[in-house]
Order: structure tokens, then sequence, then C-alpha cells
């Protein structure tokens, strides 16, 4: 992936740095990123987009992917929107300095405080998810004289080809405006008649690391049929279509990611012709892929430890991490490939299974990671394709501190979050006063 060789010494370098002298200077386990692959990505992105001339567009990044002050500064230097979907995130990128007009928020249960820091902040558009949203947000811009601009949040029907756990966009889930049963009409009415809410447009989100054009393409059809329709009944003109994100990865070597151009050239083309179709004005074209820009640039780095032989069945070697840092394989059996990283030129032979330390059987990182037959406790494991959905959901389960993250580019190496410690982790706790032993 990106920057990544294998030096004469036979380890593996990110950015012009040693995987080894990461381990030693920052410790294990640590999130490793890759800065000038990412900013490739952004590229490619762009790059896609301005080859349609007469289009507008913006690129979202969806910081849920991976948030954090330096993240959400990158993405705002290279020109991205960005997709927040809590309180947390909006305050992150605040405090990154990141421009409030280009933050579009999400979320299908946002408070009344999460809307009023929106608000105060003045940020690009709430993109509302239902109708109990649009009528508080109604009210609360109507009491502060606000307005706000919104796209509605819109469920198109289309399934997507993904794990159930993170396909969004079929007609039962808890998010958006159905369009096949009037719900997504009366939004659009609702919406056109608030004095305060300025309606700016449709959204869509069918899922997440998606191989096919086919799903964008069945979705904005799908907006279409009906949008050719609420312009002529309700004089609603789209100013923008946003059609989420969800570009697939590849994570391992049997998955084979669609490059980004040809999901740009699918979604505005269909675009461009259901309005030709339709005699309708091109909207501008959002996007918001978080995965697609961080996740082949993260790399988590591991120390192996302790081993277990079962003649016959297999051998586990386990990490000084696991589910806490990397929740997905125990939750979507997702399936990652490592290498040793202080022996990454001996040929990679022995099958064995990656456990991490936590305290459950589920705590498998990889089934069957191809290791040297050498590979021994002490030894650096790299397990790569970690960027997205790693940090940003790792947990303190067995009170594991959450590991540090880097970022690396021409051989410097610059701490982004710290490791932290175990006073972090009872920071919050409260003992009680007395203690009585009953
Ligand atoms: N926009 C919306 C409205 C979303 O819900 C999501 C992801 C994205 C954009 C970004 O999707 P991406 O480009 O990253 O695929 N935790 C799961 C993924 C959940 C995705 C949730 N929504 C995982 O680890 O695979």
């Amino acid at each position: 992936y990106g920057t990544q060789t294998i030096g004469k010494d036979g380890h593996l370098y990110i950015g012009g740095i040693d995987t080894v002298r990461l381990a030693e200077e920052f410790g294990t386990p640590l999130y490793v990123y890759d800065t000038a692959l990412m900013k490739q990505k952004i590229r490619s992105f762009k790059e896609a987009f301005s080859k349609h001339t007469a289009l507008s567009w913006q690129i979202a990044y969806a910081s849920k992917a991976f948030s954090t002050l330096a993240m959400i500064q990158l993405a705002g230097d290279f020109g991205l929107s960005l997709d927040v979907v809590s309180g947390g995130e909006l305050y992150t990128a605040l405090k990154a300095g990141f421009p409030a007009e280009r933050i579009h928020f999400h979320g299908n249960n946002k408070s009344k405080d999460e809307l009023a820091m929106a608000l105060d902040a003045k940020i690009g558009a709430v993109i509302v998810d239902n109708f109990s949203e649009l009528n508080v947000l109604d009210q609360m811009c109507a009491e502060r004289g606000q307005n706000m601009e919104i796209l509605l949040r819109i469920t198109p029907g289309v399934e997507a080809h993904t794990h159930e756990f993170i396909m969004t966009g079929h007609d039962d889930t808890k998010f958006g405006f159905n369009l096949d049963n009037g719900m997504a009409e009366r939004a659009v009415l609702l919406a056109l008649r608030s004095e305060h809410l300025a309606l700016k447009g449709l959204h869509c989100h069918i899922g997440s690391q998606i191989f096919e054009t086919e799903g964008f393409v069945r979705a904005i059809r799908a907006i279409f049929s009906h949008m050719n329709v609420w312009t002529r009944k309700m004089n609603f003109h789209m100013k923008v279509l946003n059609v989420g994100g969800g570009f697939g990865i590849k994570y391992t070597g049997s998955d084979h990611p669609l490059p980004i151009g040809r999901f740009i050239d699918a979604i505005v083309d269909t675009i461009e012709d259901e309005c030709a179709r339709h005699s309708l004005s091109v909207p501008e074209v959002w996007i918001e892929p978080g995965r697609s820009i961080v996740g082949e640039a993260g790399t988590t780095l591991y120390t192996l430890g302790s081993s277990k032989d079962i003649p016959g069945i297999r051998k586990y070697i386990a990490v000084d991490g696991g589910m806490a840092d990397n929740i997905r394989p125990a939750l979507y059996q997702a399936n990652y490939e490592a290498i040793c990283a202080n022996r990454a030129n001996e040929p990679a032979d022995q099958s064995v299974t990656i456990a991490g330390k936590c305290c459950e059987t589920g705590d498998v990182l990889i089934k069957d990671a191809l290791v040297p037959e050498s590979f021994k406790s002490g030894d650096l494991l790299a397990v790569l394709c970690t960027g997205a959905y790693g940090y940003s959901m790792a947990s303190h389960y067995n009170r594991l501190p959450n590991p540090a993250v880097v970022f690396v580019e021409d051989g410097e190496a610059s701490i982004v979050v710290r490791r932290e410690t175990y006073e972090d982790l009872i920071r919050h706790d409260v003992p009680l006063k007395t203690f009585s032993s009953r």
C-alpha cells in the first residue's frame, strides 16, 4: 500500500520510516498513517470529478472513519468538506479549525444540544433524517431567528451488496425518509413550507465497502423518478444531490475495488442522463467517502507475545492488542492481511491464527495469516489496511488503553494521538466515599 517498502534490512518501511523504529519509539500497538497515500486518494477523487468540467461538486470526508484533530486539519487543508455525525465529531472539527460552512451534520437522532452547536457554529448544512428532527430544527431556527440549509436523507430502497450491519439504503432501516411510501414526498413538502429551513437538496447513502456502481445508479434513478413529479407538483428544485460514501477498498488479495473514477463517472453520468431525460437542471454533486480516503493508509503495528500450538488444529499467536483496537473482525467477520514487519523479506509460508489479548474467544484478528517459519515472540506484526473504523471504533474493553496514532511522510513521524495511560482509564471514575464491606 502507498509508500510501503521493504528495506535492505528486511524491515517494513512506511513513509520512508522503519516500522521497527516506530515501534521502539512510540510503543505498540501503534496506528501508523501514511499521509502521502491519504493525499493521493483525495487527489484521485478530485481528478475524477474535474474530468466533468460542467459540474459543481464537493467531496466531504466522512469523519466517522477516523477523526482526530490532525486528520481533520489534513482534510481541511486539502479542500475537502466534512461529514460529522455527532456533537463529538463536530467539536473535533471546530477545534481543528475546520471551516464551519463546509461541515455537514448527519445522524438519525441529533439531540437539541447537538443541533444548537451546529446552529451556533453556522455549519454548511444539516442532513435531516426524520420528521421529528425536521420539526425540532424548524422550531429551534424560528426561536433563534436563524436560517439553516438542509438536505433530506432519502432511503431509496436499494440494497447494496455488503454486510447486513452496514447496509443502509434498503427499506427497513432506521435512516432517512423512505421514497416509496410517500414519506420522502411529505418531508419535501414540509421542508419547502418552512420559513427557516432552506431545502438545498437530497441525500442518500446506500451502504459501505461497495464494489459495484450499480447500487449508486439505481438509487439515483429512484430519486429522479420522484424528482420529476416533485419539481412539477411542488416546484422543488434540487440544487444538491449527495450520494453518500461507501466506495470499497482492498483489504486483502481477494478484494477487487473499482478505480474511484469508475464510481464518479457512473454517478455523474447517471445524474446528467436523468436530468436530461426529465428536463431538470443538473444539481451540484456531493459525495462522502470515509473508508476510501483513510482505510488503506492505516497500518497497525503489534508486538507478538505468547503462542499456543494445537497439533493438527492450528497455531495461535497473540498480539498485544486485538478487538479493543480493531473490532471489525469480531463484529463483521472482516478479513485482513499482515506481514512480519521486522522480517518482511523472509518467505511467509506458515499459516497461523493471529489472536488478540482480550478475554473472549472471538478476539481473533486474522484466522489464517501467512508468516515466516521462524515467526516468534517479540516479532513485530503489521496488520494492513486498518485506517478506517479501527481507531474510531476502539474501546477500552478489558481496560486496555487506546494506542497512539502517528502520521508518517518523507521520513518524518508526527504523533497525532498520544497513547493513553492507566491514569487516563480511571480519569472519569468516581470512587465511593465510604466503602463498607458488607
Ligand atoms: N455517509 C454516510 C451517511 C454514512 O453513513 C457513511 C458510513 C459514510 C458516508 C461513509 O462510508 P464509507 O465511505 O466510509 O464507507 N463501521 C463500519 C462502517 C460503517 C459505515 C457507516 N456509515 C465498518 O467498519 O465497516
